[in-house]
This record gives C-alpha cells, sequence and structure tokens, in this order.
C-alpha cells in the first residue's frame, strides 16, 4: 500500500513530506530537517518545556481555529496532518523585529543561559494568542510546564506580568498604590529597585499575529479520508470514522490507539518499545464529543485534559453547587497535573487505558462510580469504573480488540461529598506519591454513611479501593469513631512491603491516613454548615487549617541595589543592569548552542554503551545484533585508543572501561550510526554479559569496609579537650545529606571534527573546562594538545556539572572521529546523563560540639564522610571546600575538622554549585540549632553571638578583614521584620493544629578563589581592528551566568568605549590556552583583570596617538597607530596574589576574600502531607562592586532556589570584582515568593515499575 503525504505548515510555510516516519518526532524534524534550531531539546519526556512550540488548527467540533502549546518532543509528525506549527523563529527575530514576548523576557533579565528562552516564549505567546490580557494566574499556570535553570522564574514572571491586567507592573510611575517598587520608601538606603524600564517595551498588538494558513481554512468542511504513514519500523493509520477505526482495531488488536503520544511516546523512547502498528483517532467525532446527559457530563475519550478542565470548569460556574462536588475533585488533580502543553494533547481515554499506578485521575474516577463506554465492532458496553477495572499492572478490562468511547463524570448528589489528593516531591508537573479520590454520600438529611469510596494510586500496582474498609462504614455516623476505625482499617489494608517499588514507604502509608483526615475534616466543615441535628463531630476550629487545600500565593518580589555613583559617564556601563547582551538572541531562538551547529553532510551519531551493573567484571561484548541496525558504522571500545586510556583529574578513570566496571553508568563502549535514533537502536543491541562482583553504594557501606579515596584530610586550632571539658554542654549527633542530579537545561554535548591533517581535531563541545577536554582528547589520541582545539560558543547552563564530567563525552566523541575520519556528534538524553554523570555529593557528618550556658560555642568536633564515587574527579577539593566552612560564619576557639571520600560504586559524584561549602554550612547550622534547643534561647540570638568580628581569624587561620557580615546580619533583622513576624508566626501556629510556619535567619561566609592556587589565574587576548571594533576573547565560558557581558562591561571602562564596539564570539583553546575551568566564583575577578590588563597594553600603544590627536575619536586613533605599524592586538594574564594554604601548619590564606550575606526565610508547613511552601524569603547580600546588578540578583536568585533541596542558602556565587573599584556594599532585599527552581527534577517518567 502507498503511503500518503503528510501536509502541514511551520511558521506559514508549507511542508509537503512524502515519506513520513511515525517514529519521527516534530522536534527531530524541525530540527533536522528544516534547521529548525531554536526549539530546543531538553529531556525528550514532556517534563521541562524546552522544545515548546503552537500548533494550530481549525477544530471541526468546536468550529473554530484553536492555538495550543505542544512539546515537540513528544509531537509524532504523522500527527501533524492539516496543522499549522509556529516556533520561536516564526515569531519575531533580531533581524527583523522581537515579538514583544521576545522583547520582554530579554529586557527582564529573564533569560540567563538562555536555553529554556524559547520554550518559555512559545507558552506565553500562545497564552497571548489565546488571551492577550491575562491574570497573573494564567501568565503562571502557561509556565507549568516550563522548566527553568538560571533564573529561579522570578525574572521571568517580572517581565511576563507586564502583559497582565491585573497586576501589570507600572514601572514605579506613581499610579498604582500597591507597586512593588513602593516598597523603596521603607528603606533607609537610596537604593534602585527597578531592573529594567517596561515604558521601553513595545506594545503588544494581536492584530499583528500571523494568520491561520488562508490553505488549511479552505479544507475545513472537506470531509477527512484516512490517511497511512509508513516508516522504517511503524505504520501509522489515522481513521477516520468510528467504523474504520474499529475495523483496524478487529484487523490489528495489537494496534495501538495514539492520540497525545504522551504515553506512547515515552515507552518508545526510553523503553525501547516498538509498537509496529499505530491508529490515531483524533479525528473522529464520537471520540471527541463532549455530551451534558441527566447524570454527568460525557467526554469522548479523545478530548484532550485541557477542554475537559474548560467544561467542567464552566459546569461548576452554572450548576448548582452539590451537583459539582466531583467536577472539583478531578479540577483539583487537573490542577496540580502536567503543564499546558501536555494537557493540550494528552487525552482523558489515554490517562485510563495507560492504567498507570500512579494516574490521578483513576482513583477519582473510581471513587465517583464513573461510566465508561467500550466498543468493538459490532459490540458495546458500559461499566461503571470499580476495583474491577484493573486486573494487574497497567491493565484494563478491554479486550485486545475494544476502544474506549467515552467516559461519563457523574454529578454529585445532595448529601453526597467528594474530595481529591495528591501528594508528589513538589507541588507543579511532578508524579504523585500517592494520589487519591474520596466520596461520601449520605443518608438524606443525616451525617449517617449511605456510600463510602476511597480509592488510591501510588499503593499498588494499580489504582486500588479500600474496600473492606469502606464497607465497614455503611450506616456509620461521620464522627470520631468513624475516623478512627478507618484508620486502622487504612492501615491494614494499604499494606506496602519495605521494598515496594518508589520507596519511602512509611510516607506513603502516612499519606493515605493524611488524606482521610483531611477529608473527613473537610466533610464535616460541610455538614457542619448545613447545620445538620446528627450524630456527627464538630470541627474544632483549630483543626480547619487541615481542610483547607493548597495554594500557591501570587508571586511578588521588590530588590534593591545600588545606583552607580554620581558622575559616572553615561557610556560608562560597569555597574548598570545591562541586560544579557545575547538575551535577544535567545530569546528568538538565534543564539546557537553546541547540538545547534548545522550538520556536516557526513556527520555520524554516537551512542554510549554503558554498564547496568555497579561492580562486575566484564566477561563478554557481543555487537552482531547491533550490526543489523541500519546505518550501523563501527562499535569503538578500549581497543580503538591510539594513545592512553587513562584519563580523568587525578588519571584513575578510564575512557571505556576495560575488564571491569566500577558503576552502573561506566562507559564500555559507543556504536557510531548514521543517525541518533539508529544510534540508539543499535546501542540497545550491544550485549554486554558481566560477572558480579561485591558492590559498595551507600557512605555506611564504605565507612564498613574501610573504602576510600585517599587519606584523610584534617583542619584543627586550639586544645578540642580543653574546650570540651570547660563547656557547659555536649551535644553531638549525625547529619545526612543527600545528593542532587545536574539538571543544566542543556545534556552533555560534544561535535568532534576530524581535519585530516597531523592529527588536527575540533572539537565544539558544551564544557565549563576547555583546557581539560584538549588535554584528555590529546593524551588519548596520542597527539600533542596543540593538535585539538576545543571551541565553546555558549552552555545552556552547567552548575559544575560540566566542569569535569563533561569530558567523558567528548573524549568517547573524538575517538570516534579519529577512527571513522569524520564528524561525529553526541548530545546525552537526559536519562543518560544523568545516569553517567554523577551530581553533588551526599555527605554525613558526625558531630560533637561544646558550648556554654548563654550559647557561646567552645569547642566543636565533626567527622565529615562524602560519597565520592568510583573516582577521585574533585572530591579532594570539594571535601576541602567543605571543611573550610565548617564554621560556616562562628568563631569557634577549639575546632577539628576532618575528610574523607568514601570510594563507592556510584558515578563519580563531582561540582555542583557551592562546591562543598553548602554541605559544610548545612551542617554547621544543624548543629547550632541544637545548641540553641538545649540553651533554650532564641536560634537568631545564639547566631549573633557566635559571630565572628572584623580582623578575627578563622580555623583555617585566614584575617576576616572588611567584614560585613554583621551589617548584613542586622539589615536583614531589620527589613525582614524578623521580630514581629515571630510573634505572630507563634499566634499562627497556636491557632493552627495541622499547618505549622517557621521563621529563620541564617548568615553564610563564601571563600572566593580555588583551593587550588596555580588555578586562580587568567588570560585575555584582544584584537583592535582598522574599524575601531574590539573583538575580545578570554578563558571564560558563558553559561548563563553573564560573564561575556561583564567582560564587555570591563572592557568598555577600561578603554572608554561603547560596548556596542566590543564583541565576544566564543572561548576557545588557540585564544586563550591552559584556562581554568569557568568555576569556584572567580570567572569575572580573574578574566576581568586579566582583560582590564589587555586593554592597558592597548591603551599604552595609543597614548601617543591621543597625545597628538587630543580631540580625535577611538577610530582615528586606532587608524593612526594601525598607519604607523603599532600592534593593535595584545594579552592580558592575571593571577590572584597572596594565594596557598598549606593543611600540614594551617596556614596561608585559600581565599582572596569572603562574600557575605545574610537569608532570613518563613515556610509553611502541612503536618499532614509535608506539603510545604515558601512564603518569603529576604536576602541581604554583599557582593562588592556590582559589575552588573541585574545579572548578580539574577544569579543570587538562581543559588537560593538551587540550593533549596540541601536545606543550604548558599550565597557564594555572587561575583565582585575586586581590583575595578574599592569594596562598596550592594544591599539587596529580595522579597521572592512563589516558585523556585525546583532541584534535582527528575523526569517526571521514572515511576514505579512493578
Ligand atoms: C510530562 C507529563 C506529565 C504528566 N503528568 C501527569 C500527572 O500529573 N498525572 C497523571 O495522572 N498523568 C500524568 N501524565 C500522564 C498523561 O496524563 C497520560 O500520558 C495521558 O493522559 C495519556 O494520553 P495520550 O492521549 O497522550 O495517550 P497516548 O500516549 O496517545 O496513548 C496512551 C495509551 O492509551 C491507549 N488509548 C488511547 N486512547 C484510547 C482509546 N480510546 N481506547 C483504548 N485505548 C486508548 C493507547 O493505545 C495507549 O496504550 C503526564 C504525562 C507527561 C508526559
Ligand atoms: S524536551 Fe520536550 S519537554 Fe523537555
Ligand atoms: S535560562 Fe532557563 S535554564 Fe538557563
Amino acid at each position: 500500500m502507498t503511503a500518503d503525504e503528510l501536509v502541514f505548515f511551520v511558521n506559514g510555510k508549507k511542508v509537503v513530506e512524502k515519506n513520513a516516519d511515525p517514529e519521527t518526532t516534530l522536534l527531530a524534524y524541525l530540527r533536522r530537517k528544516l534547521q529548525l534550531s531554536g526549539t530546543k531539546l531538553g529531556c525528550g519526556e514532556g517534563g521541562c518545556g524546552a522544545c515548546t512550540v503552537m500548533l494550530s488548527k481549525y477544530d471541526r467540533f468546536q468550529n473554530k481555529i484553536v492555538h495550543f502549546s505542544a512539546n515537540a518532543c513528544l509531537a509524532p509528525i504523522c500527527s501533524l496532518h492539516h496543522v499549522a506549527v509556529t516556533t520561536v523563529e516564526g515569531i519575531g527575530s533580531t533581524k527583523s523585529r522581537l515579538h514583544p514576548v521576545q522583547e520582554r523576557i530579554s529586557k527582564s533579565h529573564g533569560s540567563q543561559c538562555g536555553f529554556c528562552t524559547p520554550g518559555i516564549v512559545m507558552s506565553m505567546y500562545t497564552l497571548l494568542r489565546n488571551q492577550p490580557e491575562p491574570t497573573i494566574e494564567e501568565i503562571e499556570n502557561a509556565f507549568q510546564g516550563n522548566l527553568c535553570r538560571c533564573t529561579g522564574y522570578r525574572a521571568i514572571l517580572q517581565g511576563f506580568r507586564t502583559f497582565a491586567r491585573d497586576g501589570g507592573c507600572c514601572g514605579g510611575s506613581g499610579d498604582n498604590p500597591n507597586c512593588c517598587m513602593n516598597q523603596k520608601k521603607d528603606s533607609k538606603v537610596t537604593l534602585l529597585p527597578s531592573l529594567f524600564n517596561p515604558e521601553e517595551f513595545m506594545p503588544l498588538d494581536p492584530t499583528q499575529e500571523p494568520i491561520f494558513p488562508p490553505e488549511l481554512l479552505r479544507l475545513k468542511d472537506v470531509p477527512r479520508k484516512q490517511l497511512r504513514f509508513e516508516g522504517e519500523r511503524v505504520t501509522w493509520i489515522q481513521a477516520s470514522t468510528l467504523k474504520e477505526l474499529l475495523d483496524l482495531k478487529a484487523q490489528y488488536p495489537e494496534a495501538k490507539l495514539v492520540v497525545g503520544n504522551t504515553e506512547i511516546g515515552i515507552e518508545m523512547k526510553f523503553k525501547n518499545k516498538l509498537f509496529p502498528m499505530i491508529v490515531c483517532p483524533a479525528w473522529i467525532p464520537e471520540l471527541n464529543a463532549v455530551e451534558h446527559g441527566p447524570e454527568g457530563i460525557s467526554f469522548g475519550a479523545s478530548c484532550p485534559l485541557s477542554s475537559v478542565e474548560k467544561t467542567l470548569h464552566e459546569a461548576i460556574d452554572n450548576l448548582p453547587a452539590y451537583k459539582t462536588e466531583v467536577f472539583k475533585g478531578v479540577l483539583e488533580q487537573l490542577r496540580w497535573f502536567a503543564g499546558m502543553q501536555v494537557k493540550s494533547v494528552a487525552s482523558i481515554g489515554g490517562n485510563i487505558i495507560t492504567a498507570s499506578p500512579i494516574s490521578d485521575l483513576n482513583p477519582v474516577f473510581m471513587a465517583s462510580g464513573a461510566k465508561l463506554t467500550i466498543v468493538s465492532t459490532g459490540t458495546k458496553r458500559m461499566v461503571r469504573m470499580d476495583h474491577t477495572f484493573f486486573p494487574g499492572y497497567r491493565k484494563t478490562l478491554l479486550a485486545p480488540e475494544e476502544i474506549l468511547l467515552s467516559i461519563e463524570i457523574p454529578y454529585s448528589r445532595e448529601g453526597e461529598y467528594f474530595s481529591a489528593f495528591k501528594q508528589a516531591s513538589r507541588r507543579e508537573d511532578d508524579i504523585a506519591k500517592v494520589t487519591c479520590g474520596m466520596r461520601v454520600l449520605f443518608q438524606p438529611e443525616t451525617a449517617q454513611v449511605k456510600e463510602l469510596a476511597l480509592c488510591y494510586g501510588g499503593m499498588a500496582d494499580r489504582t486500588i479501593s479500600a474496600l473492606k474498609t469502606m464497607r465497614k462504614q455503611t450506616a456509620r455516623f461521620w464522627n470520631k469513631e468513624l475516623l478512627q476505625d478507618v484508620c486502622a482499617g487504612l492501615v491494614e489494608e494499604l499494606y506496602l512491603s519495605p521494598d515496594a517499588p518508589g520507596g519511602m514507604v512509611e510516607f506513603r502509608r502516612t499519606l493515605t491516613l493524611s488524606f482521610f483526615f483531611k477529608f473527613y475534616l473537610t466533610v464535616l466543615q460541610k455538614l457542619g454548615k448545613g447545620n445538620l441535628e446528627n450524630n456527627c463531630a464538630k470541627l474544632d476550629p483549630t483543626d480547619a487549617s487541615a481542610t483547607s487545600l493548597f495554594q500557591k500565593d501570587p508571586p511578588a518580589n521588590v530588590q534593591f541595589f545600588q545606583e552607580v555613583p554620581e558622575g559616572q559617564s553615561e557610556e560608562d556601563m560597569v555597574g548598570r543592569p545591562l541586560p544579557h547582551l545575547a538575551a535577544a538572541m535567545q530569546a528568538s531562538g538565534e543564539a546557537v548552542y553546541c547540538d545547534d551547529i548545522p550538520r556536516y553532510e557526513n556527520e555520524l551519531s554516537l551512542r554510549l554503551v554503558t554498564s547496568t551493573k555497579a561492580h562486575a567484571k566484564i566477561t563478554c561484548i557481543d555487537i552482531s545484533e547491533a550490526q543489523k541496525v541500519p546505518g550501523f558504522v563501527c562499535f569503538i571500545s578500549a581497543e580503538d585508543v591510539p594513545g592512553s586510556n587513562k584519563t580523568g583529574i587525578f588519571n584513575d578513570e578510564t575512557v571505556f572501561a576495560k575488564d571491569e566496571v566500577t558503576c552502573v553508568g561506566h562507559i564500555i563502549g559507543a556504536v557510531v550510526t548514521d543517525t541518533p535514533e539508529h544510534a540508539q537502536r543499535a546501542a540497545q543491541g550491544v550485549k554486554i554479559t558481566y560477572e558480579e562482583l561485591p558492590a559498595i553504594i551507600t557512605i555506611e557501606d564504605a565507612i564498613k569496609n574501610n573504602s576510600f579515596h585517599g587519606s584523610e584530610l584534617k583542619i584543627g586550632k586550639g586544645d578540642l579537650m580543653k574546650g570540651f571539658s570547660e563547656a557547659d554542654n555536649i551535644v553531638s549527633g549525625e547529619v545526612h545529606i543527600g545528593g542532587q542530579e545536574h539538571f543544566y537545561l542543556e545534556t552533555h554535548c560534544t561535535i568532534a571534527v576530524p581535519k585530516g591533517e597531523q592529527g588536527e581535531m575540533e572539537l565544539f563541545v558544551s564544557t565549563q573546562n576547555t583546557m581539560k577536554t584538549q588535554s584528555f582528547v590529546a593524551n588519548m589520541l596520542g597527539v600533542p594538545a596543540n593538535r585539538i582545539l576545543v571551541r565553546v560558543k555558549r552552555i545552556g547552563g552547567g552548575f559544575g556539572g560540566k566542569e569535569t564530567r563533561s569530558t567523558v563525552v567528548s573524549t568517547a566523541v573524538a575517538l570516534a572521529a579519529h577512527k571513522t575520519g569524520r564528524p561525529v556528534r553526541c548530545m546525552l538524553d537526559r536519562d543518560e546523563d544523568m545516569l553517567i554523570t554523577g551530581g553533588r555529593h551526599p555527605f554525613l557528618a558526625k558531630y560533637k560540639v561544646g558550648f556554654m550556658k548563654d550559647g557561646k560555642v567552645v569547642a566543636l568536633k565533626v567527622e565529615h564522610y562524602s560519597n565520592a564515587g568510583n573516582t577521585l574527579d574533585l572530591s579532594q577539593s570539594i571535601m576541602e571546600r567543605a571543611l573550610f566552612h565548617m564554621d560556616n560564619c562562628y568563631k569557634i576557639p577549639n575546632i577539628l575538622g576532618t575528610g574523607r571520600l568514601c570510594k563507592t560504586n556510584l558515578p563519580s559524584n563531582t561540582a555542583f554549585r557551592g562546591f562543598g561549602g553548602p554541605q559544610g554550612m548545612l551542617i554547621a547550622e544543624y548543629w547550632m540549632s541544637e545548641v540553641a534547643l538545649t540553651c533554650g534561647l532564641p536560634a537568631e540570638e545564639v547566631r549573633r553571638k557566635n559571630l565572628y568580628k572584623e580582623g578575627d581569624l578563622t580555623h583555617f587561620n585566614q584575617k576576616l578583614e572588611a567584614f560585613t557580615l554583621s551589617r548584613c546580619w542586622d539589615e536583614c533583622l531589620a527589613s525582614s521584620q524578623y521580630h514581629a513576624r515571630r510573634s505572630e508566626i507563634d499566634k499562627f501556629n497556636e491557632e493552627n493544629c495541622w499547618k505549622k510556619r517557621g521563621l529563620c535567619i541564617i548568615p553564610t561566609k563564601f571563600g572566593i578563589s580555588f583551593s587550588i592556587p596555580f588555578l586562580n589565574q587568567a588570560g585575555a587576548l584582544i584584537h583592535v581592528y582598522t574599524d575601531g571594533s574590539v573583538l575580545l576573547a578570554h578563558g571564560g565560558m558563558e553559561m548563563g551566568q553573564g560573564l561575556h557581558t561583564k567582560m564587555i562591561q570591563v572592557a568598555s571602562r577600561a578603554l572608554k568605549i561603547p560596548i556596542s564596539k566590543i564583541y565576544i564570539s566564543e572561548t576557545s583553546t588557540n585564544t586563550v590556552p591552559n584556562t581554568s575551568p569557568t568555576a569556584a566564583s572567580v570567572s569575572s575577578d580573574l578574566n576581568g583583570q586579566a582583560i582590564y590588563e589587555a586593554c592597558q597594553t592597548i591603551l599604552k600603544r595609543l597614548e601617543p596617538f591621543k597625545k597628538k590627536n587630543p580631540t580625535g575619536t577611538w577610530e582615528e586613533w586606532v587608524s593612526a597607530a594601525y598607519l604607523d605599524a603599532v600592534s593593535l592586538s595584545a594579552t592580558g594574564f592575571y593571577k590572584t596574589p597572596n594565594l596557598g594554604y598549606s593543611f600540614e601548619t594551617n596556614s596561608g590564606n585559600p581565599f582572596h576574600y569572603f562574600s557575605y550575606g545574610v537569608a532570613c526565610s518563613e515556610v509553611e508547613i502541612d503536618c499532614l502531607t509535608g506539603d510545604h511552601k515558601n512564603l518569603r524569603t529576604d536576602i541581604v547580600m554583599d557582593v562588592g562592586s556590582s559589575l552588573n546588578p541585574a545579572i548578580d540578583i539574577g544569579q543570587e536568585v538562581n543559588v537560593s532556589g538551587m540550593l533549596e533541596n540541601t536545606g543550604a542558602k548558599d550565597m557564594g556565587s555572587i561575583k565582585r570584582t575586586k581590583g575595578m573599584a574599592r569594596r562598596k556594599s550592594l544591599l539587596e532585599n529580595m522579597r521572592v515568593l512563589g516558585r523556585i527552581g525546583g532541584t534535582g527534577d527528575r523526569g517526571r517518567h521514572r515511576e514505579l515499575e512493578y
């Protein structure tokens, strides 16, 4: 049978694809076939939104054009017949005109690394297409499916709320009494609150948007006919009628129905499942119908969840409240569901039939007794969803040839109450730990139970009902006895074995009770409102807080930064909130990241083959299946390495494992093929046989087995024995700190291009470390470093994860390029990235602290253990930094810290924002809280009492100079109104039994410098061209932290020319050699100073020409110098002076200086579920003389958000430039409400597997 042509539109242009492959996603098609690389790949599973596009189609069921956002990574191209796709490139460009959405996100500093920005732009754009004047809530909801790792969302929302009708920023114009900027008046210091001027923004003109393609509009009444698309392995049939669909299902019972592909797509990509026959029912009227019947609302199974949501909202507005209890339950679940991109395409039927044990909707449907209509050729049956509907893991009652036609969600009746609850690790867009639907129906006008339904997800391999417990309650009254009985029943009935998939067994079991308790109280409250004379209990007012559903607070924030000194020239941009210079290109999708580099004609794709065992001998590698995959070129392994297979910072790693693997994810080899899809299949085909060896996984295992890297590290001062003997009190204990996954939005990526001459190779890499990339590749290939050129344009976030671990990919790719003689590319999938590369080190600390009755600490001993993983990597430096920060900000006269690096069979853990500092400080804050508790004193008083003072020596004997911490502390205490709020919180806690609030103020001091002295060096290269334009190169990588922007500001001030004359193209090993990694919060300091030096050289050379022509221009002086044969190219170099600490003698300075900050946060916790929210955070941070306050504040919010999960508030990454100017305080007071980037966001599809 011949395949049909697929016709769709992209950015107004018609695309006709004659060979549409059902396995091809829109994302792959856009990026590879159409070279539209603005749409990014962040996760490939609908979880990050980097691939967001707008889809528009004429909806025949609603008779109108509809626009909706969708994840291109999940949308099969075959689902797009007669659909118009709009990508970020289609709405605006820096070459013509930016769209207001693109302009506002870039000017409001909402784009740092920019990798998430196109997706965020498209989510906002789609919202505005549907709602040109949205509410703040609608704006926030539009981003539920978009992750950003850099900005903490605050800046993004601040920019976008200028579109809102209920909170648009007035820019401090004075018209709005509630303006966030008015808070400036309360401040005692003269500080600027606004980082951008909304008056500069272009207005949004909805009439200027591109129109829906007229050709598609003309087709709206043309009858549809069945379509067939044939791919390499999969056939896709688009059925146009129900009969066709049922006939196809009868003919191919194993065929999968695909609507949104949000489940099937993931099974294909991540579980390597193959579905040779796919039938798409999206066009069938019966499957899209919505009918309001006498007993409920019926939805065709293909209805997208977004339209279910809309219909139910409308019903709630129009029907009596008692009828819509179940609808509210469904909506409560959809509120915390996936983002808009998923809800717009994922179908209600798909959610049911997927039969996920953690489906949020199925417990609600089951508890409500929803009615399902199931059809096949010639048969139709109706079933109520009950405990029999899911007979097993991911199984339903449907026979293979049957399909789900519709689901009727019932109206609730008088005397019937319904609640739904979901608890996940984070509120938005996360998979549930436990989820449930609960319903009770009372005998008329009484509180006597007629029916009770309690249905749970996350408690078994399917959605279940607590049948025994439910049934026992019939005819009982809604009171404490019933509550106790249900709880006892649930404990017995909802058992989970200790090793149940999904873990957190105790927590999950507790949640089942907590949810019922909430339901019990909520129903009591509702019954109370009806004033029933009955046997039911009354709601105690202190219990009421358990009944309120989790609400997001409207985001609000304000920041203050110091104005540039009076008299600073307008052209001097240092200290001004200049937007990130690439922000506009990032927002328009023009900014080029590694994988956006156009493919070479003869390019190959590489996929790594990694160990599935933690510790084992490799007994056999069989590649015969891989070789059968079309496009297979070769398999590479240790045997192919021409130079050394040994690699790593301490040369204790392998490029490819030989004979033995020491962690899951250990790289054994790689397949090289023509496309990434073939590479994935070929890698699956490589079969490795192992002989397993004992594995060490945890810190405790390592201690038990004496498994360590290197020897013990130690810093001590004073007389510990004496200190403890003099102490009034001694407490000891343990602190366990978990790890944290890296989730830079752009995963590791390398393109290696062999140059064919003398071993030359050019590598484009997403790395923070060009030098190690170059030297490791050279070492592996056995060529001098001068043959290897490493180039980095920008990277989509690094956070330490690309400081060394990027080399494991780039070295393998370089070998493939060497072996094949062709360009080779590899961009890791998110799951591979997380598997192969390590993250933040988990820590265990055993502490003993001695202190006086007044809280003064006199002695401290802490034994630190970190889980370093299978190789040393940066673990020693990380432990050193933890030891340097074990005092946090406190003077402890007698102190000893030790550190051991546990050698385990985990992928080597590595640098991660703060680099051991957060762990050291968090441990300090833990025992400090213990001290306060034991003394019965307010924690802030004890902390203040122990703070260092100006001129004190730290435990590593570094003198604290220009110590502004006390001032930060006092300002934070005052601006946060700490004491007044403390009393309010105490009152709140007294009045509320189930929600509690807490307030804490914490200081930080962070040492600035690499702790390895020689790394504190940097180089710069400056070329001045005859037209006066300046090309700048330095050793730092642009990864979103705005380094290039700041460096251009520095050069602009030094040369006294506008920033528009200066350009940074990339970072490369052939412009600045031997660069230290872009890390340790020193890149602005080091590279800025090197640039400054290079500029001085140029200025000196221009001096005679300036003297000769004092009124001349920059261009005239440059031209005169050229004509006089004076070099207009110079290098600059800088090394931080006076560094060098010795552990032996505990002397010498490890840091050039410290940065100080204080944060005060108020949080609220739901004691029943663990739900928590940050109500307010105030941060006062001294970042010295800020080169760019907008970027520094952005980094500040980012760091705070990223460390939230570790419990630490580390302010260490704020840059300040010593040497550029005398230190001044930049004091910010940021009220950060709402979302702060979740951390360690694992793909949401790592669900329980049974
Ligand atoms: C990022 C993300 C976040 C998510 N968040 C949540 C969440 O918070 N809570 C939650 O519960 N779920 C969540 N999901 C799951 C999501 O709701 C389901 O994947 C979705 O509803 C499935 O619908 P679909 O149309 O995409 O299904 P598809 O992938 O197209 O199909 C799924 C399955 O349903 C079958 N099927 C579809 N229609 C029919 C029919 N009419 N008759 C018979 N079989 C049919 C298909 O054959 C296939 O087996 C999330 C998914 C993603 C990707
Ligand atoms: S790449 Fe599509 S959602 Fe992450
Ligand atoms: S700017 Fe959002 S991920 Fe970097």
